[in-house]
């Protein structure tokens, strides 16, 4: 293996990681010749180079059984991110968030959703036939732009419905704006139910102190993260996360695994899955420093963008920083990889891209 296979040297900490590289290596080299899928044998003759390092996970990474590598891999990534249940999903945070939703509740169940959810989340409630009660966010008065949806609106949600079985949000949301998270879990565990947090754009917060904690770390119960957006993963690489009743949570693990299982292929790409593996520990060693590098990167960004004119550079409560009269109930447990203790108040974290706004 060379410095060009593995950069960083993560292979020691990355056991899923480490064993695509010792296949790809061995095909590479000649000595092994693949009679499972994927069809094109990793032989370019037909299809050209797209075929390189495409390696299966089961019969390939991994055993048909037992799945040591996988499993390996994911007890590291949830062990980072602070819970006792974590699976690495190839189909994206839509498939995680449709695995949440097949979790938590049965057919006729009702829901407290945010409204402004992604379509893969809406599209979870109608597979497991959950029933919707909507919450708003607010709105930014000046742009209009959806901020976190409002603690009070979900205590007032879960007292009108008191049957309901979790609590479903974004944050941050798809326009980049942040909410409560932490009163959002209070809200929900003083009812007795589960936060479900789609961070899909968030698999870097709670790994360097300017920038927010992540949902685990705030209380949610469970998190979906596409670790091929803001991670060094492949393309549709994402991971849920969840404290389960295994480790005193309130979600069950094996609806997890079957409403996981259930949507996810029985083919899984071995490539994507090292590639989480790998990102998980690039991380976990190395992701204060880059993401330190990220906010200098961020700041001169921000003073170049600040001169054009008819840009505004969006900041304060909600975009900078949470909202300043929040306070923080998240309890003081948090995962390895969370950096920053509990302050009360909430002590200011930036945002990891500068959210623009056109003035004309
Ligand atoms: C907030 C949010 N959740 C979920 C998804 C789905 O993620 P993926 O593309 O990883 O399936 C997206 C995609 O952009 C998103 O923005």
């Amino acid at each position: 293996m060379t410095a060009i296979d593995d950069p960083l040297g993560l292979a020691p900490d990355a056991p899923l990681f480490a064993a695509w590289l010792r296949m790809s290596i061995d095909v590479r080299n000649g000595h092994t010749r693949f009679f499972s899928i994927p069809g094109h044998k990793q032989r370019p003759g037909l299809t050209g180079p797209i075929v390189h390092g495409d390696l299966p996970l089961y019969a390939g990474l991994d055993t048909l059984g037992g799945l040591d590598a996988l499993r390996r891999a994911e007890a590291r990534a949830a062990r980072l991110w602070g819970v006792d249940w974590c699976r690495f999903s190839v189909g994206g945070s839509t498939h995680a968030n449709q695995a949440a939703a097949l979790a938590i509740g049965a057919p006729g169940d009702t829901v407290i959703v945010s409204r402004t959810l992604h379509r893969s989340m809406l599209s979870g409630l109608i597979l497991a036939g959950l029933r919707p009660v909507w919450v708003y966010p607010d709105l930014d008065p000046r742009h209009g732009l959806p901020l976190g949806v409002p603690a009070a609106a979900v205590r007032a949600a879960l007292a009108a419905n008191p049957g309901a079985k979790a609590v479903l949000v974004g944050d941050p949301s798809y326009v980049g704006t942040t909410g409560d998270v932490a009163w959002l879990a209070a809200a929900a565990h003083a009812a007795g139910v589960p936060l479900i947090v789609d961070g899909a754009w968030a698999a870097h917060f709670g790994f360097h102190p300017d920038y927010p904690r992540h949902a685990l770390a705030l209380g949610a119960d469970a998190l979906v993260l596409s670790a091929h957006k803001t991670l060094p993963a492949m393309g549709q690489a994402a991971l849920l996360l969840a404290r389960t009743t295994r480790d005193g949570g309130l979600l069950d693990p094996s609806r997890l695994e079957r409403g996981f299982e259930s949507g996810h292929t029985t083919s899984p790409s071995g490539a994507i899955l090292a590639s989480t593996d790998a990102a998980r520990a690039v991380l976990a060693g190395h992701g204060t420093r880059l993401l330190g590098d990220l906010l200098r990167l961020r700041a001169v960004a921000t003073e170049k963008l600040r001169a054009v004119a008819g840009l505004e550079i969006l900041t304060g409560d909600h975009v900078d920083r949470p909202s300043s009269s929040s306070g923080c109930p998240a309890p003081a447990r948090s995962g390895p990889g969370s950096i920053s203790a509990c302050a009360q108040p909430v002590s200011p974290s930036r945002w990891p891209t500068a959210t623009l706004w056109c003035r004309c």
